[in-house]
C-alpha cells in the first residue's frame, strides 16, 4: 500500500526585510546575501505570532483546502526548535486553536507529540506516522505533521542574514496525491555535537557556522550511504557499470537553512558519487585541476577546518566544480526549482526541506515538466546532530494538487519593514501583543501570554480574528 504526502499547505508571516535594506544597515555587499547566501526576503514573525498560531494556521489552511473534518485525522504531530513549554507540547496548543473553529473536544480521539532534533524532527515525525499506517494502527485515518519554526539569531551576528519564519502542514495518508516513500530504505546517522543549539531560556541559537556547514554535509553524505546500500540491497535501485546512484535519483530536496546551502550540498554529494567512477576523469578535463585530499583524510572535522592550505585549495576545487557543465547539468534538472522559495522566505528550520519539496513541485510543474513517477531524494538534517536520507516517487494524483499551487498567492500580501522597525521586532523593544504592526483577519493570533495569577502563568491564549 503506497504511504507518503497527500498535500501540504503553508503559512508564512507576512512581515519581512528586504535583502537590499539589511545589506545597507550592515554594511555587506548586497550581491553577497544575493548570490552568496541566497536571499532576497525574509519573513518574520508580528508581535501576536508564535510558531504554534502559525502551525494552526497552516492545518486549517490544509484541512478546509482537503474538505477534512476532525474526525479525518488520527494523530497531529508538531516538530518545531522553537518550543513554546518545556512539558506542554506545541499541538495541545494547536489544537486548542483548532477546536475554537471545529468545537470543543473535536479533536479528543486523536493523538500526536511536539517533536525536537533541530531541523530534521520533521522527517521523523512524518516517518513515525508512515508507518503508524502502514501498520494499520490509523483505523482508516489520516495523520498531520505540522513543522513550524522561527529562525532567529543575534543581531549583528552572521547568522542574521539567515533567518526567516513560518510553518508548513503535511497530510501523511495512505494512496497519497503527492509523493509515496519508498520503503526499507530510509537511513539515519546520529552522533552527540554543538555545532547549534539553544541552551533553556535562550531566544536565539549559539552557532559555529563553518563547523556547522561541513557537519551538515558529512552527515548527510553519510545517511545517503546507508541509503545507497540498503536501495542496491532492497533492489529499489540497480547500478549498471559506470552508474551512479545519483543517476537514479531525478529530483534533490535538502535541508535549506539558505538557498546557496542546497547547492554546495549537491556539489558535495556529487564529488562523493562521482569521484571513482569513469566520468570523473573527464570532470578534472573540464575543470583542469586534481581534486585536493588533506593532509589527514581520516581527520576530524575540526583537523579538516584547521588544515587551512586544504580548505582555501578545496575551496577553489568545490567553486571551479559548481561552474562545470557536469554540476550544472544536474544542478539545473534536479535542483533548481526547490531552492526558489527559500530565497523569498528564509530560513524555515524544520519546515525548510519541506518548503524546498513543495517549491520543487510548483515550479517543474510550470515549467511544464511530466512529474509522475519520478524519484525524490531527501537529505534532512537537524544539527545536535542527526541526518535522514529517504526517496519517494510523485504519484498519478499529483497534478490535482500541484496545478493549484502558487507561492506568492499562498504568501499572500507582504509589509515590508525598514529597519527600524526590524530591529525593534527582533529586541521586542517596546511592543506588545496587542501592538502588532499588521491587523491580519482569518488568521490565528496570540493575544494573552500568562495569567495574573500564579496558577495561570505559562497559559497562552489565542483567537481566531475574523
Ligand atoms: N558577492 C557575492 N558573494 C559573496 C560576496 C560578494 N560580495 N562576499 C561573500 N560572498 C560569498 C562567499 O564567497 C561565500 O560563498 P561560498 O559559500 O560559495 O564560499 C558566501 O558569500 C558566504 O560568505 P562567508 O563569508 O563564507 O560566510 P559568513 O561569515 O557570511 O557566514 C554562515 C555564513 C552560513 C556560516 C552564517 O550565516 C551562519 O552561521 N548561519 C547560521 C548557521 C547555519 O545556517 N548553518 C547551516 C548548517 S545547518
Amino acid at each position: 500500500m503506497p504511504v507518503g504526502i497527500d498535500d501540504l499547505a503553508i503559512y508564512i508571516p507576512k512581515l519581512y526585510v528586504d535583502y537590499k535594506d539589511f545589506a545597507k544597515a550592515r554594511g555587506i555587499d548586497p550581491q553577497k546575501l544575493e548570490y552568496g547566501i541566497g536571499i532576497r526576503k525574509m519573513a518574520l514573525v508580528d508581535t501576536n505570532q508564535d510558531p504554534a498560531c502559525m502551525a494552526a494556521n497552516a492545518c486549517l489552511k490544509l484541512m478546509e483546502r482537503n474538505h477534512l473534518h476532525p474526525k479525518d485525522i488520527g494523530r497531529m504531530y508538531v516538530a518545531t526548535e522553537s518550543g513554546l513549554d518545556e512539558s506542554k507540547a506545541m499541538n495541545s496548543f494547536v489544537v486548542g486553536m483548532l477546536e475554537q473553529v471545529y468545537g470543543e473536544d473535536a479533536f479528543e480521539h486523536a493523538g500526536g507529540i511536539e517533536c525536537k532534533f533541530a531541523c530534521v524532527s520533521g522527517s521523523y515525525a512524518i516517518y513515525d506516522n508512515a508507518n503508524w499506517i502502514r501498520a494499520d494502527e490509523n483505523n482508516g485515518k489520516a495523520a498531520i505533521v505540522i513543522v513550524s519554526d522561527i529562525a532567529k539569531y543575534d543581531i549583528g551576528s552572521a547568522g542574521e542574514y539567515t533567518q526567516g519564519a513560518g510553518a508548513i502542514a503535511i497530510l501523511v495518508k495512505d494512496n497519497p496525491r503527492l509523493l509515496s516513500f519508498d520503503q526499507k530504505v530510509t537511513s539515519t546517522i546520529i552522533k552527540n555535537e554543538y555545532d547549534f543549539y539553544r541552551p533553556i531560556g535562550k531566544e536565539t541559537p549559539l552557532v559555529n557556522g563553518n563547523y556547522s556547514n561541513l557537519l551538515y554535509l558529512i552527515q548527510v553524505r553519510k545517511a545517503f550511504d546507508g541509503y545507497k546500500e540498503k536501495a542496491i540491497k532492497t533492489g529499489l535501485i540497480s547500478l549498471k557499470d559506470g552508474e551512479s546512484i545519483t543517476d537514479h535519483i531525478d529530483y534533490f530536496s535538502v535541508h535549506l537553512p539558505y538557498r546557496k546551502m542546497g547547492e554546495k550540498a549537491l556539489a558535495y554529494l556529487l564529488r562523493h558519487e562521482w569521484r571513482s567512477l569513469p566520468r570523473w576523469r573527464q570532470v578534472i578535463r573540464e575543470l583542469g585541476m586534481e581534486e585536493p585530499l588533506p593532509k589527514d583524510p581520516r581527520g576530524t572535522i575540526e583537523s579538516i577546518l584547521a588544515d587551512v592550505e586544504f580548505m582555501k585549495t578545496d575551496d577553489k576545487f568545490r567553486r571551479a566544480f559548481m561552474q562545470t557543465s557536469f554540476y550544472n547539468e544536474v544542478y539545473e534538472k534536479k535542483m533548481a526549482s526547490s531552492l526558489e522559495a527559500s530565497a523569498i522566505i528564509g530560513n524555515l528550520y524544520t519546515a525548510s526541506m519541506y518548503m524546498g519539496f513543495r517549491s520543487l513541485l510548483e515550479f517543474e510543474y510550470k515549467k511544464g515538466v511530466e512529474l509522475e513517477g519520478k524519484r525524490v531524494g531527501f537529505g534532512s538534517y537537524g544539527s545536535g546532530s542527526s541526518a535522514m536520507v529517504f526517496s519517494g516517487r510523485i504519484q498519478p494524483g499529483y497534478k490535482e494538487v500541484v496545478k493549484k499551487m502558487n507561492l506568492e498567492d499562498e504568501i499572500g500580501t507582504r509589509t515590508k519593514l525598514s529597519m527600524e522597525e526590524y530591529e525593534k521586532l527582533h529586541e521586542g523593544r517596546t511592543l506588545a501583543l496587542n501592538e502588532s504592526i499588521l491587523h491580519n483577519s482569518r488568521e490565528f493570533v496570540l493575544t494573552k501570554v500568562g495569567g495574573i495569577t500564579a496558577d495561570k502563568a505559562g497559559f497562552r491564549e489565542y483567537v481566531y480574528a475574523n
